[in-house]
C-alpha cells in the first residue's frame, strides 16, 4: 500500500518538494506513460488542495495527422478530449513551450471551459528532447488559486516526468 502525503506543516515549497519525491518513486523504472500519469495525477489530486481538475493532456494526432493534445490520466469532472494547439490556456502552453498561470480563466481569451467552476489554471509543458510530449494541468475552482512556488513546482515535476511519459 502507498500511503503519500505531505506534512500537515509544510511550506508549499516543502509541499511540491515531497510531491516530487512521491512521483520520483512511483514512477521510477516503470517504462508505461499512462501508468505513471495515472499515479502522478492521483498524487496531484492527494497533495494539492482547492483543484477541481488536475492531469494530463499528451501530444497526439489529429485524423489529418496534425499534432494536437489529447487527454490524458487526470482526477476531476469528465473533460474535453482533443484540443487543438494554441487553443485555450493548454493549447497556448503546448504551442508556446511555456508555463501558462492564468488567474481568472474568464480573461483568458480563447479559454476552454470544461468545468464551470473553474475560475483559475496552471498548465505547464513537459518538454522531451526540445518537444512538448504533454502538458499537467491543474484548474481551481478559486480565483488566482496559483501563484509562482506552485509554477516552479509544477515546473520541477515536469521535468522529472520528460524522461517517464
Ligand atoms: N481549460 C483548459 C481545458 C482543459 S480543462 O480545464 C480540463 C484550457 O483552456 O485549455
Amino acid at each position: 500500500m502507498f500511503d503519500f502525503k505531505p506534512d500537515a506543516t509544510a511550506s508549499k515549497p516543502e509541499v511540491y518538494q515531497q510531491l516530487c519525491e512521491a512521483a520520483d518513486a512511483l514512477t521510477a523504472g516503470e517504462p508505461d506513460a499512462v501508468a505513471n500519469m495515472a499515479n502522478v495525477a492521483s498524487l496531484l489530486w492527494e497533495f494539492l488542495p482547492e483543484l477541481n481538475w488536475a492531469g494530463f493532456y499528451r501530444m497526439g494526432t489529429n485524423a489529418s495527422g496534425a499534432d494536437e493534445l489529447v487527454l490524458g490520466p487526470f482526477n476531476g469532472r469528465p473533460a474535453c478530449i482533443r484540443i487543438p494547439l494554441g487553443k485555450g490556456v493548454c493549447g497556448e502552453a503546448a504551442s508556446s513551450g511555456e508555463t501558462q498561470l492564468v488567474d481568472d480563466v474568464h480573461a483568458f481569451p480563447g479559454h476552454i471551459a470544461c468545468d464551470a467552476a473553474s475560475q483559475s489554471e496552471l498548465v505547464v509543458p513537459v518538454v522531451r528532447d526540445g518537444a512538448v510530449i504533454a502538458v499537467i494541468d491543474l484548474d481551481s475552482p478559486r480565483t488566482s488559486r496559483f501563484d509562482a512556488e506552485d509554477a516552479a513546482g509544477i515546473e520541477a515535476l515536469a521535468a522529472l516526468l520528460a524522461s517517464r511519459l
